[in-house]
């Protein structure tokens, strides 16, 4: 079991920084046409892709490499009665995808855990012309030392924190222009166990083991004492 597991165990339902808050921040800002076509990667448990699906009528594709936030995002959505499409993956590098297939790629505390460059730039191909990417994640305050770094790895599996400049510049080296970072903000540890007053979150037994309530500790712990090196953002990008 490790973060993540935990975090589908708790059905978390904005296991992102800034949270549902910072999700309806940019989603009040954005633009989209009615059956315009949506990629969320990693999904989790389909909250923010259930509510692009019923604010917009867009057609929303979440995937996630983890079953259990797939079998929790598809039963979101048939609470709420609506469709979107959540599929499991084991894709981490490359997505499942043709060429300038969406209008909207989203990704919201993903990309960090994953091969940056190699992410970024499939979500740029992905991406019709007009397209835009929204992307949440973590960014180091200023350059981590390398203990940090390490316990980074060890608990979130992350092996790479770049800072918002960096970002900015990872999404410009991918094709994208326009990089805007519309917020940013301090981290503060995802409250597992109340998270955003998600109504519709589905809890299973593995959030009360004794494993994940060690995880649950090291996560609060680390956030006390090394959260100041960190902070997010969350980026807009057109294709
Ligand atoms: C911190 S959680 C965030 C979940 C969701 N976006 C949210 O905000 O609640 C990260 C999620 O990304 C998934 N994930 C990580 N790398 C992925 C990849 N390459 N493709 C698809 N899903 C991925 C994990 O399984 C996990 O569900």
């Amino acid at each position: 079991m490790d973060y993540h597991d935990v975090l589908a165990a708790f059905g978390a339902g904005s296991a992102h920084p800034g949270g549902f808050k910072g999700t309806s921040f940019w989603m009040d800002r954005l633009q989209l046409k009615e059956g315009s076509q949506v990629l969320e990667v990693g999904c989790g448990t389909g909250r923010t892709a259930c509510a692009l699906a019923e604010k917009f009528h867009v057609k929303v594709i979440g995937i996630d490499i983890r079953q259990a936030m797939v079998e929790k995002a598809k039963k979101r959505a048939q609470m709420m009665s609506l469709d979107p499409v959540f599929i499991l993956t084991d894709h981490l590098d490359a997505l499942p995808f043709p060429d300038q297939t969406f209008d909207l790629v989203l990704a919201e505390s993903v990309t960090v855990f994953n091969p940056i460059e190699t992410l970024v730039n499939e979500y740029h191909r992905v991406l019709r012309p007009s397209g835009q990417l929204i992307d949440t994640e973590m960014a180091a305050s200023s350059p981590l030392s390398s203990e940090i770094l390490t316990e980074v790895q060890e608990l979130y599996g992350a092996t790479r924190v770049p800072t918002l400049k960096e970002w900015k510049t990872i999404y410009q080296s991918a094709g994208f222009h326009r990089v805007q970072t519309i917020i940013s903000g301090p981290v503060r540890e995802v409250d597992m166990q109340s998270e955003g007053h998600d109504a519709l979150a589905v809890v299973s037994q593995e959030a009360f083991s004794k494993e994940a309530s060690a995880i649950v500790d090291h996560n609060l712990n680390f956030m006390l004492d090394k959260g100041k090196w960190f902070q997010y953002g969350v980026f807009q990008a057109f294709q």
